[in-house]
């Protein structure tokens, strides 16, 4: 096989793209930057919405968490959320803030996407959801990726908005049955999808299949959404997710009829994603077997992630006042009740918290460290230098490695200078 991903082309409503997608990676792990080297190569770069406010202040010295916090502090001591709540206002000048500085620094013919989650219910999951939406397109972006979750009232709660038909919008389903619930909806607002992401079960984080995940393939899964499009006699680009790791494995996937292939994993350890150094050697230095796909969060979903996360086992007071993500509308969630649940010692200090993670605190301390299900790979994509420390490619080596590969290899960086001695 001689092809390479650069023969193709995604196109979407009229724009012509190189067919490589860097999914979303909250909070804050798909960067800027990192959408932005996307865009500037011809792809397609996805920045996250999760935690718009906390993102806000580290960006821009906002101070948009500490009044949240203020205002809910009444609660702080208890164990009953229902009270807390997001100021709309706020939430909607942190995302178009956000947004706004991400399209203003854009060049190049590629774009720029947002990552929004439905699961992420703030305490009233709808009226957060529709300021985040309205707010994304008002701000200037590109596009939205409607996913964790169905999402079959998004498209009604920005139909009036004036971008709803220039925008672009897309969806990450895991099955044929999550698309058609979609599709419904889509047609109530005559408003189809542009694109379908198609997330099988290797992918980074949260993974929309049940227990049973293992028990699925991507391909055929792809195979069935490509056959029920075509049923449909819907002409829809359908773009693969989870487990692509190498150009030709994207080269796989178009030959079978995708439109274009979403990809993460590789992007975690680029010099411009948003994980520590120290999260960046550890995803390097992972085996295979320190991949866990873990039941502790909160959402209800499986989560991949590496056993040794900080976040796990964490007796950390739920952190509803200051974030509050992942509440539901009344204010329950899975950690508060785990929390509830789990003994103090002789001194009164809470036990660590084995059966679920404060999502909101290992999200924005950067403490879970969600990865796709080859992580163990990122080994062989760089250089180990002298120290056992290994160095980190640029989002444009990554990228590009994607886009001309051939054969399965996987081109290396530039060594880095060696180091001089004075
Ligand atoms: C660290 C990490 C964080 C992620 N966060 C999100 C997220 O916030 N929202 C989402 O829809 N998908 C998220 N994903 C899934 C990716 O966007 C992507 O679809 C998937 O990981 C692609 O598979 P790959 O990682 O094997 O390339 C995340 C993936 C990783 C690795």
């Amino acid at each position: 096989m001689n092809e390479i991903v650069d023969d193709y082309r995604l196109v979407l409503g009229g724009s012509e793209y190189v067919p490589i997608m860097i999914g979303g990676m909250g909070v804050d792990i798909s960067t800027v930057d990192l959408a932005l080297e996307a865009a500037r190569l011809g792809g397609i770069g996805h920045i996250s919405d999760a935690m718009s406010l906390l993102v806000s202040d580290q960006a821009f010295g906002t101070r948009f968490i500490k009044a949240k916090s203020a205002r809910n502090a009444a609660s702080k001591a208890g164990l009953d959320k229902s009270m807390v709540t997001f100021d709309l206002g706020d939430l909607r000048e942190a995302q178009r803030r956000n947004v706004e500085a991400t399209i203003s620094r854009k060049t190049g013919d590629g774009a720029v996407f947002i990552n929004v989650m439905e699961k992420l219910a703030m305490g009233a999951p709808i009226d957060t959801l529709r300021v985040r939406l309205e707010a994304a397109l008002d701000g200037g972006i590109d596009g939205l990726t409607l996913s964790a979750g169905l999402h079959n009232h998004s498209l009604g709660l920005i139909e009036g908005h004036a971008r709803f038909r220039d925008a672009k919008i897309g969806i990450i389903v895991s099955s044929v049955r999550a698309l058609r619930v979609f599709l419904r909806s889509a047609r109530r607002v005559r408003r189809l999808p542009d694109y379908v992401v198609v997330e099988g079960p290797l992918a980074g984080g949260h993974l929309g299949f049940g227990d049973d995940w293992h028990e699925y393939r991507l391909e055929t899964i792809v195979d069935e959404v490509l056959a029920f499009l075509r049923s449909e006699e819907l002409d829809i680009p359908v773009i693969p997710a989870g487990g692509i790791f190498t150009g030709t494995d994207a080269v796989e996937s178009l030959q079978a009829g995708a439109g274009a292939v979403q990809v993460a994993t590789r992007f975690t350890i680029a010099s411009e994603s948003g994980l520590s150094e120290r999260a960046k050697q550890t995803y390097f230095r992972a085996d295979e077997s320190d991949v866990v796909v873990s039941s502790v969060s909160p959402t209800g979903y499986p989560l991949r992630m590496l056993a040794g996360s900080p976040c796990l086992d964490s007796n950390i007071r739920p952190q509803c006042e200051p974030f509050g993500y992942a509440l539901q509308a009344g204010g329950g969630c899975q950690y508060l009740d785990a929390w509830a649940a789990t003994p103090t010692d002789a001194r009164g200090h809470k036990l660590p918290v084995h059966e679920k993670i404060c999502l909101c605190h290992a999200f924005s301390t950067k403490g879970c460290y969600a990865c796709g299900h080859y992580v163990y790979r990122l080994k062989d994509t760089t250089h180990r230098r002298d120290d056992g420390s290994y160095q980190l490619p640029s989002t444009q080596h990554i990228f590009e490695d994607y886009q001309f590969s051939r054969g399965h290899e996987i081109a290396l960086p530039q060594p880095e200078p060696e180091p001089t001695h004075a």
